[in-house]
């Protein structure tokens, strides 16, 4: 899968790609993401992508021409199946979203900043608006990078056995059951005697068990949410 970034911070998306899972992601050839600087795209002097809205108000409004500009030179070379522009007022990040995206071929991540991106461009150019949650960031890189990673780890060969993102929170609609590992006792803390037994059936009961609980007591939502 290939993933597009175009930001006006670029040097912000550096780091949470190059470690780690998203870095194994890339090393082994099934991740590839490049950061677009929207400065580099625009005619205005100074690189300016940004000026004062229409009607007045506070707070600086991306222009649609560099962004424009810069679409439109990345898809002379690439296909977008989705040009997503990440914002507070879009649709909630969830799990089935990161699953569904991660079935693309190629993304377009648009990264706002300021108060926001004209109109127009919301109009005719973007195919998704997502937002990562009810909170406002000071730029749409982070909430990118939340995104990227979320489908990176999903693509077939990204994560080995041990870490499958099948039994991950949320896959199921449950959150994960808890997970113990060495020492057995740790002061007077014991693993559970049951993870100790060796009988994989009732591992299995058991941690299915507690993931219902655990997303009673914390996320009961969810529990009414169809498969
Ligand atoms: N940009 C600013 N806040 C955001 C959020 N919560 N989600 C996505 N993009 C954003």
């Amino acid at each position: 899968m290939k993933i597009d970034i175009i930001s006006v911070v670029p040097a912000l998306l550096e780091s949470p790609f190059a470690h780690s899972i998203m870095k194994r992601a890339k090393d082994k050839g099934l991740l590839e993401v490049n950061c677009i600087n929207l400065r580099d795209h625009t005619t205005y002097a100074r690189a300016q992508v940004d000026d004062y809205q229409f009607g007045g108000g506070a707070g600086m409004v991306m222009m649609i021409e560099p962004l424009v500009n810069a679409i439109e030179s990345l898809q002379k070379d690439t296909r977008y199946d989705e040009v997503i522009f990440l914002t507070p007022d879009g649709e909630t990040f969830n799990q089935q979203m990161a699953n569904q995206l991660s079935l693309n071929k190629n993304l377009l991540l648009i990264c706002g900043h300021y108060k926001g991106i004209d109109q127009r461009l919301r109009d005719h150019f973007i195919t998704k608006e997502i937002s990562i949650g009810d909170y406002v960031l000071s730029g749409g890189e982070l909430a990118a990078a939340v995104l990227v990673d979320a489908i990176g780890r999903l693509l077939p060969g990204v994560l080995n056995d041990e870490t499958s993102a099948l039994t991950d929170s949320f896959q199921d609609n449950l959150l994960a059951p808890p997970v113990y590992t060495r020492p057995v006792e740790f002061r007077t803390w014991k693993v559970p005697d049951i993870l100790l037994s060796g009988n994989h059936a009732r591992i299995e009961e058991w941690r299915h068990e507690q993931a219902i609980k655990h997303t009673e007591e914390r996320r009961p939502n969810l529990l009414s949410k169809e498969e």
